[in-house]
């Protein structure tokens, strides 16, 4: 299944080839245009998005906006080399697998991501067409999409991830950087207690595994470059950057490095934003700031951002990469606690997993407790599993109808079959979260409630000999022997277009 490293120009030619690419030569204002459309595009369950023509960026430093690339599972199939109509078990079950593994990165001396360099006076992040992506949003953000580069000053270890960014002024991007819960907060914590800024790096624009590992929570201390090489079966190529001591992919469209003081005097206001929730949240907040020292680019770059936020009907490329990834962490975290019975995993990606559902062979009755316990515990519940369901394995887990008949008739608060786990870490961006839980300045990051639905069968119900010996009285449905007459006998019945 490895296919080796592709730039963002390859994947574009994979997803031309595929027919999952439209280019959008009409002239679209980056101003609330490209989200708007993005988000039509979302709902119609409609191809990539390359906008070739935007307004006041023609013959610029940069005149292409790529969005979309990941918005549907047909895509991200594509991206981890399965056909397109792979089942949702066997990308799980691959992306488990895959995100044990690690190939190195090597180290090259330059790439096509030098062939342009801007520094120092010469940075200005609005040459790039950088959207406005939703008309309440507070600012054009840059950083949607980019994989965020980071140090462990202590390890030296690197650490992508996702983390949104705005432009501030034309060289600084405040980000939404909560200190407890994801890498690169612990990174930052470490570089303010030695009293340095964070050196930063933020790459746009690569081979789709990149967003896709980076928004994802993998253990810390494992430097995402070396898994996606284990993904893509040979080591990524990067190369050092020009002010900072990090390294990012050769082949990348634009690069931009700088630090990060922990001076409050340096915080710049961000916000609003359209979160992954799908609300508008978050008043504009003062928050820790990068300053640009230099930007890196192709000729002729092409800036990739994502349209955030879920809606019914419409899931951002979040959610379709949460849907499989968030699965496949939690399903790693159980079986690393070492609990049996783990039979499947599943997030609706509407819920881009802040809502998991478990499926188990039940083996004692606490195990439920056990299985929320152990996530809730796990640094990758950051943003995510709030909400936890386990149900038994005569349950389809990728069916709501069958999770709701589970939880209709399985569940009884008053048995523990509700558990209300408070005052938990947890997102400083939920709006059902009161504004004073969510202080990320005073509380390192947000205050969840968090549930478990305990749909399984209790075991403290007696097995009774009139049930088949089963703790619940069998289900109406026909004897085996009935069904198997009726379908012979269905035709005869007159019921044979039926
Ligand atoms: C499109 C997208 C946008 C994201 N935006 C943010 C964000 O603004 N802030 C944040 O803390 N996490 C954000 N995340 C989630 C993080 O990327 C995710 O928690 C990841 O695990 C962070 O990397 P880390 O585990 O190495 O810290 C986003 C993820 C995706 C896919």
């Amino acid at each position: 299944m490895t296919r080796g490293f592709m730039d963002l120009r390859g994947w574009l030619a994979l997803l031309e080839k595929e027919n999952e690419l439209r280019r959008i030569r009409a002239e679209v204002d980056w101003d609330r245009e490209i989200g708007a459309v993005s988000r039509r595009a979302l709902e119609k369950k409609g191809p990539a998005l390359l906008f070739e023509t935007i307004k006041g960026y023609r013959g610029g430093r940069c005149t292409k906006v790529l969005t979309n690339a990941l918005g549907d599972r047909r895509r991200l199939a594509l991206a981890l080399g399965f056909p397109k109509d792979v089942g949702n078990a066997e990308l799980v079950q691959y992306v488990m697998k895959k995100n044990r593994e690690t190939i190195p990165p090597r180290v090259v001396t330059t790439g096509p991501v030098k062939e342009v360099v801007v520094r120092g006076d010469a940075v200005d992040q609005t040459e790039f067409p950088v959207p406005r992506w939703n008309f309440r949003e507070g600012g054009r953000y840059i950083h949607t999409f980019s994989a965020i580069v980071t140090r462990d000053p202590d390890t030296h270890v690197m650490n992508v991830g996702i983390y949104r960014g705005m432009i501030g002024k034309k060289n600084t991007t405040p980000f939404l950087l909560i200190k407890g819960g994801q890498h690169w907060g612990a990174h930052f914590v470490k570089y303010a207690g030695k009293g340095q800024p964070m050196p930063v790096a933020c790459v746009i624009g690569w081979d789709p595994i990149m967003p896709f590992l980076a928004g994802s929570p993998l253990p810390t201390g494992v430097c995402e470059w070396d898994v996606m090489g284990a993904y893509r079966g040979e080591p990524a190529q990067l190369v050092p950057c020009e002010t900072v001591d990090l390294e990012v992919p050769a082949g990348a469209e634009i690069v931009l490095e700088g630090f990060i003081s922990d001076d409050p005097a340096t915080y710049e206001s961000e916000g609003p934003f359209g979160e992954f929730t799908g609300y508008v949240s978050d008043v504009p907040t003062p928050r820790p700031t990068m300053k640009v020292t230099c930007i890196t680019h192709r000729r002729e770059p092409i800036f990739q951002g994502c349209l955030e936020g879920t809606l019914p009907g419409s899931y951002s490329e979040n959610s379709v990469m949460s849907s499989v990834q968030r699965a496949a962490i939690a399903w790693n975290i159980l079986t690393g606690a070492g609990i049996p019975g783990i039979r499947d995993v599943y997030v609706h990606p509407i819920t881009n997993g802040v809502n998991v559902c478990v499926k188990i062979t039940k083996h004692y009755q606490g195990q439920p407790k056990q299985i929320a316990a152990a996530l809730w515990g796990n640094a990758a519940a950051q943003y995510r599993y709030k909400h936890v369901w386990v149900v038994e394995d005569d349950i389809d887990v990728s069916s709501y109808e069958q999770i709701d008949w589970a939880v209709a008739h399985r569940v009884n608060a008053g048995e523990g079959g509700i558990v209300i786990f408070p005052g938990s870490f947890g997102s400083p961006i939920d709006p059902s979260t009161p504004l004073e839980d969510r202080n990320v300045a005073q509380l390192g990051t947000g205050l969840w409630n968090r549930v478990l639905f305990d749909a399984t069968r209790n075991w403290k119900f007696e097995r009774r000999a009139e049930w088949g010996g089963e703790r619940f009285p069998p289900t109406v449905r026909p004897a085996p022997e009935d069904e198997a007459r009726v379908r012979e006998r269905w035709q005869e019945f007159g019921l044979g277009d039926v």
